[in-house]
């Protein structure tokens, strides 16, 4: 609804018309009922159980700063109670059933997700602080998808490797991260069980209420027990799990940091690891990109998810005759982002996920000022309470800050600039990560040329952050290695002999 009425803007006819000055939208609240318990136990073999040490830990709405529930904290024994159930479930039902029925049980999950995704996207949004229209149009719906494309392909294991055969490795170990909770667990649990092995999974401390809410999704769809079983804790349980002698496979999503810390752990051992870690990407914008469309890309490619997102475009790099061009209407659009309650259907960008993010993103926002390059954020109202930040641009940065080497994960970009294609590949390939990169422009063979000279695993063209369940993803150098999708992703829950 028009706060000021049309007539008064009529009024001040000098006045260039910024479509959110003068109008104002009521709250739009989602409202439909999350159903989070007051409390949630682990989830291993089947049922519902309290924690071997009897411990817990709060889960907080960043939005509010209050608490949404408690969550068990899973001891050393807790994951190996998980373990030993699904290597039972693996040894006696799981790994024995043919393919079809296998399929019929990962359909059975999608369709359940999809019935329930309201519920779900609320609970994702309360808990991690994204705009509702994130969790429900992107987090859940792709959750359902990759359940429904891997029910396909369970029966037809056999044409991932013609000619050879292939089998599960029986329990696999799986760790994620916060920054989208329910999808990560669908990217994990979906390949893994078409491929016929049964997981235990430890979602992120600070997000485990809709993979707990999952766990009632299995006991609906009458998922044999142990197949999927869920130890919430911090990352001593992931240590335990990943280390854990039965768990033949390790799949983690996180930061390098702690990747580079499971490898060595496992270095000695024979388990089958990949890892999917952080990034620093490209968005190459070239003088002949359609602007409009560019700068659409760059606000998603960095504001998506308030920049948490570990394949965020957070490298803005624009060819020098159209910078500033560039710029001017990237502030534009910056001045008419919605930032607030993450459940209001009208809200671009949510709450930072918890304090420790927020603090980290302010450092590092604060050495960009420190060492010299020019701050932009947009002038929009932040609410009084809870973990909000700035929608925030650099320009004048230069490759040897820390703002255009180290991974932000919030809503910042950093702003360089190139003259010639060759400039553009050498700085934007000048990272020590490689998991995605973005490039605009009109022409087809320079799109070619970069996509093959760009050292990162996913290169989108006129677009950014496209995702789709046969569509492999995953990184070169410090983002790790493995692929998570397509063939390629279900071919690393596989032995092929
Ligand atoms: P993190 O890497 O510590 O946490 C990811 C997961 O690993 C969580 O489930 C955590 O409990 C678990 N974990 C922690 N230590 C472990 C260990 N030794 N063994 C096994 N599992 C362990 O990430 P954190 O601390 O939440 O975020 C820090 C930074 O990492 C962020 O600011 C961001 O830059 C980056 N990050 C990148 C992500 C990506 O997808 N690329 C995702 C999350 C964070
Ligand atoms: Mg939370």
């Amino acid at each position: 609804m028009p706060a000021a009425s049309k007539s008064s803007a009529r009024r001040q006819p000098a006045r260039e018309l910024v479509f959110g000055d003068l109008w104002e939208y009521d709250p739009a609240p989602e409202t439909a009922d999350p159903q989070i318990r007051s409390s949630y136990d682990l989830f291993i073999d089947g049922k519902f159980v309290p924690p071997a040490g009897g411990k817990s830990f709060p889960s907080i709405n960043p939005a509010t700063e209050k608490k949404l529930c408690d969550v068990a904290l899973g001891a050393a024994a807790d994951v190996d109670a998980a373990c030993r159930a699904a290597q039972r479930a693996h040894q006696r039902v799981w790994g024995k059933m043919s393919g079809q029925e296998r399929g019929k049980y990962l359909y059975r999950i999608a369709r359940l997700l999809q019935d329930r995704a309201r519920e779900f996207a609320v609970a994702e949004t309360m808990d991690g602080g994204k705009p509702i229209k994130e969790a429900r149009d992107f987090d859940v719906p792709m959750a359902a998808a990759h359940f429904f494309y891997h029910a396909g392909w369970a029966d037809k294991l056999e044409h991932l490797a013609p000619g050879r055969t292939v089998a599960p490795y029986g329990v696999v170990g799986q760790v994620i991260p916060w920054n989208f909770p329910l999808m990560m667990l669908a990217w994990k649990i979906a390949p893994a069980l078409a491929a016929g092995n049964c997981v235990v999974l430890k979602p992120a401390e600070t997000s485990s209420i809709t993979a707990m809410k999952f766990a009632e999704v299995c006991q609906q769809a009458e998922l044999p027990a142990g197949v999927v079983n869920l130890v919430t804790g911090g990352g001593e349980t992931g240590a335990a799990l990943v280390q854990h002698p039965l768990t033949t496979k390790v799949a983690f999503t996180g930061s390098t940091e702690v990747g580079r810390r499971i490898l060595c752990s496992l270095a000695e051992t024979e388990k089958k690891v990949t890892l999917e870690l952080g990034g620093k990407a490209a968005n190459l914008i070239f003088e002949d990109a359609p602007l409009d469309q560019a700068v659409e890309g760059i606000v998603n490619g960095i504001f998506f998810n308030q920049g948490h997102v570990c394949c965020a475009g957070s490298r803005l790099l624009v060819q020098e005759s159209i910078a500033e061009e560039v710029l001017a209407r990237l502030k534009r659009r910056m001045a008419v982002l919605r930032v607030g309650d993450p459940l209001d259907k009208n809200t671009d960008i949510g709450a930072i996920h918890s304090r420790e993010q927020w603090r980290k993103i302010e450092a590092l926002v604060k050495s960009g000022v420190a060492q010299g390059a020019e701050m932009h954020q947009s002038a929009c109202r932040l609410p009084a309470r809870g973990y909000f930040f700035r929608p925030t641009v650099f320009s004048g940065v230069s490759m040897s800050h820390r703002i255009a080497q180290e991974e932000i994960f919030g809503p910042v970009l950093s702003i360089l600039t190139f003259r010639t294609p060759e400039e553009a590949v050498e700085k934007a390939n000048n990272t020590a990560y490689g998991l995605s990169a973005g490039v605009w422009t009109d022409k087809g063979s320079l799109i070619l040329k970069m996509s093959r000279q760009l050292r990162a695993g996913v290169v989108w063209a006129n677009t950014y952050n496209k995702f789709d369940p046969a569509s492999p993803f995953g990184g070169y150098k410090q983002s790790g290695f493995g692929r998570e999708g397509g063939p390629q992703g279900l071919l690393e829950y596989l032995r092929v002999a």
